[in-house]
Formats: C-alpha cells, structure tokens, sequence
C-alpha cells in the first residue's frame, strides 16, 4: 500500500515543481461502456492514481499551489446510499479529506460554479491537454467563465502548459513503495507462468492456457496488466497476437507474455517453453541465443549506462547467434550496421515501466538517449521471430521466442525483480517433467 504522506509528498513536489502562480487539474478516467450498460472493469487514471490513491470515476483533482485555505482539492461525487446499493460504496468528500489527507474537498455537482474561481488569479494550467475531448471542453468553458469577467478585474491564466512534462518525470523515478508493489505485481506474475507452464501439454488450446495465468493473477487479487499473449508455434511470430484461440501441437514452442497489475502497478514477462516440455535441437540453439542476448542486456542495464546500451547488447549477441547458425551471412559490424537482424529482430529491447505497462518518462533528453539512474524500471525483452515463409532452413522456420523481466536499476547495478518463473533450459524441461 502506498500510505497517505506519500502521494501528499508527491503532490507537494508537483506543486512545488510547478510554481505558486499556476493551477494543476487532473481528471479520473471515465466509465467505458463495453456493450449497451455493461462496462469494462474500472481502471483509473494513472496520474490521478499516482497522485491521490482515489479509485473512482467522476472525480477530478486540482492543485493550487500555495492558496492559504488548502493546496489539494478533490471533486467527487457525492454519498449516495441508493446508488451505492447497486453500484459500490463511495469515499464521499469527507471521507476523501480523512482518508486520502487532501485539504479539503467538494461534490462534483458542484465544479462549474468552483473552479472558475480557483482558475482566477493564476498565471498558468497544467493539464493533459488533448487527451480528453469531452474534458478539454469543459476547461475551456471554466476558463471562458473567468475570462468573461475581466471588465469585473478578474485575471484569467495565460498560458497552458502540458502536465506530462513535470509529472512524466517523477513519475520515472518509483520509490521504495512502488518497488514492493512492482515486486509483488511480478511475483504473482511469475507464479502464474510456472502454473501456465506446468498445465501445458499438447492438444490444450491457448485459451486453457490463458486461464491458468488469469487464475494465478486473481487468486491473489491482481487483474492482467494487458491482455495475455498464448501464441503457440508461428502465432509466436505475431508480436501483438491476442487471439489464444489455436490447438497446442507437439513440438511447438509456445510464447506466453503476461504480466499482472498490483495496485496499479504494472508487470511484464515472457516466458517460451516446448509444448512437449523438451525443446528440439533447433529450438534450443536459438532459446539459448535469445537467453544470452537477455542476460548482456540485464547486464548492460546500470547506472550511467546510456538506455539504448541494453538494446546495443542484446542486437550483438542475436546477431552473433544468427550469424553462427546460417541464418544470417556476413560479417557481424555489417550484419549490425545494415540491420540484416532486424528480419528476425524487429522490436525494441524494453521500455519504462510502472503505472502503466508502457511507462511514461522521456527516453531521450536533448535528442540524446539519457542516462539509466537509480530507481528506473525498465524490461529486458529480446527475442526472435523465425516467419513461417522465411527463406531459411525449414527447420528454423515458424520459431518465435521472447524472454522478457523487469529490471529495476540501483545505485551499484541492477535488480531483477521478475526471477521467478524459470528461463534456464534445464529448468523448463525439469519442471514440466515434474
Ligand atoms: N506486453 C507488452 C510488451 O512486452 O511490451
Ligand atoms: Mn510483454
Ligand atoms: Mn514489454
């Protein structure tokens, strides 16, 4: 859990970061209707879930830096003991003031006749402008309210200034809190793919697969980070392969990239294993290229290290087991500088994570990559995508591979936080033996 004082720090440096002259509005995300009057399952805004720990739609957060009665206003809605027969208990502005230490806060019914006026006076709005379509509207309203009294001696802000620019950046930075969450979020993730891997078994289809991880999520209480990858054999070569529909043959690989959400915190693994439980020669020869591309990556993942290293390390070392097993030809400086291995190779090695699966954060400063420093999150995710049609020997063909962990970056290198399901060779074949 993060406690109340941390998301107040959190909003302290915000506003701190921002300056006494400006404004800062932060809307929960909406309801989305998944058919007629169903709706998907609720997950907040990141930022607002970042900076409150307020878990309901229909809220909007706003901070004013240094006003004398109260920095840290919420709006939401109002105690309603009929709709929260059907629908859930609602915290209620009181209950947010006590249990989330905001200053003080306010029914949403009540935002078109308030916040004008804690718009007015201030120099500039911090707001993740473009974002929301409906919202954008209704703060160009509140700010035509204040505008429209100039001639009375109002001052309405001047400029607009985009929110992710400060936030993306704390936000980079998890403390030791978000640690232990992303932690758990990784462990629960890890188990749930030894689970997925001890129930597979020929002739299962993906989806039963599918249900093992989801198992494993929920009985702990986590939901999916994002919607499973089960790809068996080629649907391994399809990167964002979502479908889980096909029969499991024996002597596929199967390609399981899953991860759980744990108070909001993201994870991301994948793992590769044979159907059968015992990888073939070829299956072999480039899972173990693909796990040592991982391990130089994870390696290269240190402090003051540039953020592309990782990717640097990983490209040599598939480029080198291409190279070594027929699939490419030439030298390696060539094979590397041309990009031969992007036919197999043809993502990125990891980004950010955290909140989100795909984390916020500039990945360049100056137009240069940036540094790693202590408290980064990042995955390591090389793999390798043998099409089915792909001109090479039929052997290779309709192999699709990817490991993937979550590395946190210390002060003295790095710390997996994901170790759990296994990736070794021989520790997939005992454990599915098992
Ligand atoms: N699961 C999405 C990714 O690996 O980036
Ligand atoms: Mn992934
Ligand atoms: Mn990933």
């Amino acid at each position: 859990m993060i406690k109340p004082a941390e998301y107040q720090r959190r909003r302290r440096q915000l506003m701190r970061h921002a300056g006494d002259d400006s404004i800062l509005i932060i809307s929960a995300a909406p309801e989305r209707v998944r058919s007629h009057d169903t709706h998907f399952p609720y997950r907040q805004d990141s930022d607002l879930w970042y900076l409150s720990g307020f878990n309901e739609p229909e809220a909007v957060l706003v901070l004013v830096p240094g006003r004398a009665a109260g920095e840290a206003l919420l709006f939401c809605r109002e105690r309603h003991p009929e709709r929260e027969m059907w629908d859930g208990a609602r915290l209620g502005p009181e209950g947010a003031v006590e249990q989330l230490g905001l200053d003080d806060a306010f029914d949403i019914a009540d935002i078109d006749d308030i916040l004008p006026g804690l718009m007015e006076g201030r120099n500039r709005v911090y707001y993740h402008f473009g974002r929301d379509p409906d919202f954008d509207l209704r703060l160009m309203g509140w700010l035509n309210r204040v505008r429209a009294k100039v001639r009375l001696g109002a001052h309405p802000p001047h400029e607009f200034l985009q929110l992710g620019h400060l936030l993306n950046e704390m936000r980079l930075f998890k403390s030791r809190d978000e640690i232990r969450l992303m932690r758990r979020a990784a462990e629960i993730a890890g188990e749930a793919h030894e689970r997925a891997m001890r129930a597979t078994r020929p002739g299962l289809h993906e989806y039963a697969i599918e249900a093992e991880l989801l198992y494993g999520f929920r009985r702990h209480g986590a939901v999916p980070a994002y919607e499973p990858i089960v790809g068996g054999g080629s649907n391994a070569c399809v990167l964002h392969y979502r479908a889980n529909q096909a029969p499991l043959q024996d002597g596929d690989l199967l390609l399981i990239d899953a991860g759980a959400e744990w108070q909001g915190y993201a994870s991301d693994i994948t793992r590769s294993f044979p159907v059968n439980g015992r990888f073939s020669a070829a299956q072999r020869a480039l899972y173990q290229v693909v796990l040592e591309a991982q391990q130089a990556a994870i390696d290269a993942a240190r402090p003051g290290h540039s953020w592309e290293a990782p990717h640097a390390a990983a490209v040599e070392v598939l480029t080198e087991g291409l190279l070594a097993h027929g699939l490419l030809k030439g030298t390696l400086k060539r094979c590397i500088a041309n990009g031969d291995y992007k036919r197999f190779y043809m993502h990125r090695t990891g980004h950010w994570l955290g909140l989100d699966v795909h984390d916020v954060g500039d990945y360049k400063i100056d137009g240069s990559p940036r540094l790693l420093e202590a408290g980064m999150v990042l995955t390591v995710e090389p793999g390798l995508y043998i099409a089915p049609d792909a001109k090479v020997a039929a052997k290779w063909r309709g192999i699709g591979i990817r490991i993937e962990d979550d590395v946190l970056v210390t002060g003295k290198g790095n710390e997996v936080l994901s170790p759990h399901a296994p990736k070794e060779v021989d520790e997939i074949e005992a454990l599915m033996a098992g």
